[in-house]
Protein backbone atom coordinates (compact mmCIF):
# COMPACT_ATOMS: atom_id res chain seq x y z
CA UNK A 1 0.00 0.00 0.00
CA UNK A 2 1.40 3.27 -1.19
CA UNK A 3 2.00 6.08 1.49
CA UNK A 4 -0.67 9.16 1.04
CA UNK A 5 -0.05 12.85 2.02
CA UNK A 6 -3.27 14.22 2.66
CA UNK A 7 -2.43 17.27 0.68
CA UNK A 8 0.16 15.98 -1.64
CA UNK A 9 3.56 17.28 -2.09
CA UNK A 10 4.57 19.22 -5.33
CA UNK A 11 7.90 19.66 -5.87
CA UNK A 12 9.49 21.43 -8.92
CA UNK A 13 12.72 21.12 -10.22
CA UNK A 14 13.94 24.02 -12.51
CA UNK A 15 17.65 25.97 -14.23
CA UNK A 16 18.57 26.43 -17.39
CA UNK A 17 19.61 23.72 -19.97
CA UNK A 18 22.14 21.45 -19.76
CA UNK A 19 22.02 20.72 -15.58
CA UNK A 20 21.02 17.48 -15.50
CA UNK A 21 18.07 18.07 -14.31
CA UNK A 22 15.77 15.84 -16.14
CA UNK A 23 18.22 12.92 -15.07
CA UNK A 24 17.67 14.11 -11.14
CA UNK A 25 14.33 14.23 -12.04
CA UNK A 26 13.52 10.55 -12.61
CA UNK A 27 16.56 9.29 -9.47
CA UNK A 28 14.02 11.66 -7.17
CA UNK A 29 10.75 9.32 -8.76
CA UNK A 30 12.50 5.93 -8.02
CA UNK A 31 13.55 7.40 -5.03
CA UNK A 32 10.56 8.40 -3.51
CA UNK A 33 8.90 5.19 -5.31
CA UNK A 34 11.53 3.06 -3.22
CA UNK A 35 10.46 4.87 0.24
CA UNK A 36 6.64 3.89 -0.40
CA UNK A 37 5.24 7.25 -1.73
CA UNK A 38 2.94 7.36 -5.01
CA UNK A 39 4.58 9.40 -7.11
CA UNK A 40 4.02 11.57 -10.31
CA UNK A 41 6.69 12.35 -12.78
CA UNK A 42 5.65 15.53 -14.70
CA UNK A 43 7.33 17.88 -17.10
CA UNK A 44 6.29 21.13 -18.79
CA UNK A 45 5.35 22.21 -21.04
CA UNK A 46 4.11 19.15 -21.25
CA UNK A 47 2.24 16.57 -19.13
CA UNK A 48 -0.70 16.30 -20.90
CA UNK A 49 -1.61 14.88 -24.63
CA UNK A 50 -2.54 19.01 -25.04
CA UNK A 51 0.43 20.02 -23.67
CA UNK A 52 2.62 18.14 -25.83
CA UNK A 53 0.97 19.75 -28.74
CA UNK A 54 1.56 23.05 -27.71
CA UNK A 55 5.15 21.72 -26.51
CA UNK A 56 5.51 20.99 -29.81
CA UNK A 57 4.52 24.49 -31.48
CA UNK A 58 6.52 26.13 -28.50
CA UNK A 59 10.12 23.93 -29.16
CA UNK A 60 9.81 23.29 -33.04
CA UNK A 61 12.75 25.58 -34.47
CA UNK A 62 10.98 26.42 -37.49
CA UNK A 63 8.61 28.82 -35.42
CA UNK A 64 11.60 31.70 -35.50
CA UNK A 65 8.22 34.11 -35.78
CA UNK A 66 6.99 33.76 -32.45
CA UNK A 67 6.23 37.22 -30.56
CA UNK A 68 7.14 36.80 -26.92
CA UNK A 69 3.56 37.30 -25.59
CA UNK A 70 1.94 34.46 -27.86
CA UNK A 71 5.13 32.25 -26.42
CA UNK A 72 4.30 33.93 -22.70
CA UNK A 73 0.33 32.57 -23.37
CA UNK A 74 1.11 29.03 -25.01
CA UNK A 75 3.10 28.27 -22.01
CA UNK A 76 0.31 29.41 -19.42
CA UNK A 77 -2.18 27.56 -22.08
CA UNK A 78 -0.23 24.45 -21.65
CA UNK A 79 0.42 24.59 -17.83
CA UNK A 80 -3.64 25.63 -17.02
CA UNK A 81 -4.23 22.10 -19.09
CA UNK A 82 -1.42 20.27 -17.49
CA UNK A 83 -2.96 21.51 -13.58
CA UNK A 84 -6.47 20.35 -14.15
CA UNK A 85 -5.52 16.95 -16.04
CA UNK A 86 -2.77 16.17 -13.81
CA UNK A 87 -1.26 18.21 -11.03
CA UNK A 88 -4.56 18.94 -8.69
CA UNK A 89 -6.07 15.50 -9.13
CA UNK A 90 -2.51 13.53 -8.29
CA UNK A 91 -2.23 16.31 -5.30
CA UNK A 92 -6.00 15.69 -4.24
CA UNK A 93 -4.98 11.99 -3.98
CA UNK A 94 -2.33 12.63 -1.96
CA UNK A 95 0.61 11.50 -4.43
CA UNK A 96 4.19 13.41 -4.87
CA UNK A 97 3.94 15.31 -7.60
CA UNK A 98 7.45 16.25 -9.39
CA UNK A 99 7.52 18.36 -12.17
CA UNK A 100 10.31 18.97 -14.49
CA UNK A 101 9.55 22.68 -14.56
CA UNK A 102 6.94 25.11 -13.39
CA UNK A 103 5.79 29.03 -13.54
CA UNK A 104 8.87 29.78 -12.21
CA UNK A 105 10.34 28.56 -15.64
CA UNK A 106 8.23 31.21 -17.22
CA UNK A 107 9.20 33.93 -15.02
CA UNK A 108 12.93 33.38 -15.65
CA UNK A 109 12.90 32.66 -19.07
CA UNK A 110 9.97 34.72 -20.30
CA UNK A 111 10.49 37.48 -18.09
CA UNK A 112 14.13 37.58 -17.30
CA UNK A 113 15.51 35.84 -20.46
CA UNK A 114 12.80 37.89 -22.88
CA UNK A 115 12.09 40.90 -21.09
CA UNK A 116 7.81 40.68 -20.94
CA UNK A 117 7.02 42.75 -18.25
CA UNK A 118 6.73 41.37 -14.54
CA UNK A 119 3.21 42.31 -13.83
CA UNK A 120 1.72 41.06 -17.37
CA UNK A 121 3.59 37.60 -16.20
CA UNK A 122 2.10 37.73 -12.90
CA UNK A 123 -1.14 38.77 -14.06
CA UNK A 124 -1.31 36.08 -16.59
CA UNK A 125 -0.60 33.25 -13.82
CA UNK A 126 -3.17 34.64 -11.62
CA UNK A 127 -5.20 33.93 -14.12
CA UNK A 128 -3.90 29.88 -15.20
CA UNK A 129 -2.77 29.23 -11.72
CA UNK A 130 -4.36 31.43 -8.87
CA UNK A 131 -0.60 31.96 -8.21
CA UNK A 132 -0.11 28.80 -6.83
CA UNK A 133 3.61 27.71 -6.20
CA UNK A 134 4.94 24.28 -5.56
CA UNK A 135 5.24 23.29 -1.93
CA UNK A 136 9.50 22.99 -2.92
CA UNK A 137 11.41 23.96 -5.50
CA UNK A 138 14.81 22.88 -6.67
CA UNK A 139 16.97 25.43 -8.84
CA UNK A 140 19.83 23.61 -10.33
CA UNK A 141 22.09 26.97 -10.56
CA UNK A 142 24.95 26.41 -13.44
CA UNK A 143 26.84 29.04 -15.36
CA UNK A 144 25.27 29.72 -18.74
CA UNK A 145 28.13 28.85 -20.48
CA UNK A 146 28.95 25.08 -19.01
CA UNK A 147 25.41 24.29 -19.28
CA UNK A 148 25.07 25.57 -23.09
CA UNK A 149 28.64 23.16 -23.83
CA UNK A 150 27.03 20.27 -21.76
CA UNK A 151 23.33 20.69 -24.15
CA UNK A 152 25.13 20.80 -27.19
CA UNK A 153 27.07 17.74 -26.14
CA UNK A 154 23.76 15.60 -26.32
CA UNK A 155 22.40 17.26 -29.41
CA UNK A 156 19.35 18.89 -28.77
CA UNK A 157 17.47 20.90 -31.28
CA UNK A 158 14.73 22.96 -30.30
CA UNK A 159 13.87 27.03 -30.61
CA UNK A 160 15.14 27.83 -27.39
CA UNK A 161 18.15 26.20 -27.42
CA UNK A 162 19.23 28.44 -30.57
CA UNK A 163 19.63 31.24 -28.28
CA UNK A 164 23.06 32.41 -26.93
CA UNK A 165 24.90 32.86 -23.70
CA UNK A 166 23.62 36.16 -23.09
CA UNK A 167 19.75 34.98 -23.19
CA UNK A 168 20.85 31.87 -20.62
CA UNK A 169 22.82 33.94 -17.93
CA UNK A 170 19.80 36.06 -18.11
CA UNK A 171 17.21 33.18 -17.00
CA UNK A 172 20.35 32.15 -14.57
CA UNK A 173 19.84 35.91 -12.78
CA UNK A 174 16.45 35.16 -13.18
CA UNK A 175 16.12 32.41 -11.36
CA UNK A 176 18.29 33.63 -8.72
CA UNK A 177 16.52 36.23 -7.82
CA UNK A 178 12.92 33.94 -7.09
CA UNK A 179 15.20 31.99 -4.65
CA UNK A 180 16.51 35.29 -2.97
CA UNK A 181 12.84 36.33 -2.60
CA UNK A 182 11.59 33.09 -1.67
CA UNK A 183 13.92 31.06 0.36
CA UNK A 184 11.62 28.91 2.04
CA UNK A 185 10.09 27.49 -1.13
CA UNK A 186 13.19 27.68 -3.36
CA UNK A 187 16.68 26.14 -2.77
CA UNK A 188 19.30 26.60 -4.46
CA UNK A 189 21.38 23.75 -6.05
CA UNK A 190 25.12 23.67 -7.36
CA UNK A 191 24.70 21.71 -10.61
CA UNK A 192 28.64 21.33 -11.59
CA UNK A 193 28.60 18.80 -8.95
CA UNK A 194 29.19 15.02 -9.11
CA UNK A 195 25.81 13.70 -10.30
CA UNK A 196 26.16 10.98 -7.58
CA UNK A 197 26.36 14.16 -5.22
CA UNK A 198 23.53 16.23 -6.67
CA UNK A 199 21.53 12.99 -6.38
CA UNK A 200 22.17 12.68 -2.48
CA UNK A 201 21.76 16.40 -1.95
CA UNK A 202 18.44 16.62 -3.45
CA UNK A 203 17.41 13.69 -1.43
CA UNK A 204 18.23 15.32 1.92
CA UNK A 205 16.42 18.19 0.86
CA UNK A 206 13.14 16.60 -0.04
CA UNK A 207 13.38 14.10 2.88
CA UNK A 208 14.22 16.78 5.08
CA UNK A 209 10.44 19.10 3.74
CA UNK A 210 8.65 16.03 4.03
CA UNK A 211 9.68 15.04 7.85
CA UNK A 212 8.87 18.56 8.84
CA UNK A 213 5.48 19.28 6.47
CA UNK A 214 4.80 15.47 7.87
CA UNK A 215 5.69 17.10 11.49
CA UNK A 216 2.97 20.08 10.82
CA UNK A 217 -0.38 18.78 12.11
CA UNK A 218 -2.20 21.95 10.78
CA UNK A 219 -1.02 20.86 7.16
CA UNK A 220 -0.79 17.23 7.32
CA UNK A 221 -2.72 14.35 9.20
CA UNK A 222 -0.67 12.17 11.57
CA UNK A 223 0.02 9.27 11.41
CA UNK A 224 1.42 8.95 7.88
P1 LIG B 1 12.86 21.33 -21.34
O1 LIG B 1 13.71 21.08 -22.54
O2 LIG B 1 13.61 21.48 -20.07
O3 LIG B 1 11.73 20.38 -21.24
O4 LIG B 1 12.20 22.77 -21.50
C1 LIG B 1 11.67 23.23 -22.66
C2 LIG B 1 12.06 24.64 -22.94
O5 LIG B 1 10.95 25.51 -22.66
C3 LIG B 1 13.23 25.17 -22.15
O6 LIG B 1 14.08 25.88 -23.05
C4 LIG B 1 12.62 26.14 -21.19
C5 LIG B 1 11.40 26.63 -21.92
N1 LIG B 1 10.30 27.11 -21.07
C6 LIG B 1 9.97 28.44 -21.07
O7 LIG B 1 10.59 29.25 -21.78
N2 LIG B 1 8.93 28.87 -20.28
C7 LIG B 1 8.21 28.01 -19.50
O8 LIG B 1 7.28 28.44 -18.80
C8 LIG B 1 8.56 26.61 -19.51
C9 LIG B 1 7.79 25.65 -18.67
C10 LIG B 1 9.62 26.21 -20.30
Amino acid sequence: MKKRLPLGFFISLEGIEGTGKTTQAEILSEFLLSRGYDVVLTNEPGGTVIGNKIREILLWPGHKEMSPLAELLLHNAARAQHLAEKILPALKEGKVVIADRFTDSTIAYQGYGRGIDMSLIISIDKITTGCIRPHLTIVFDLDAEIGLMRNRGINKDDRLELEGVEFYSRVREGYLSIAERDPERVKILDAAMSRELVKEKIQEIVASEIASISNDKKRWHSGI
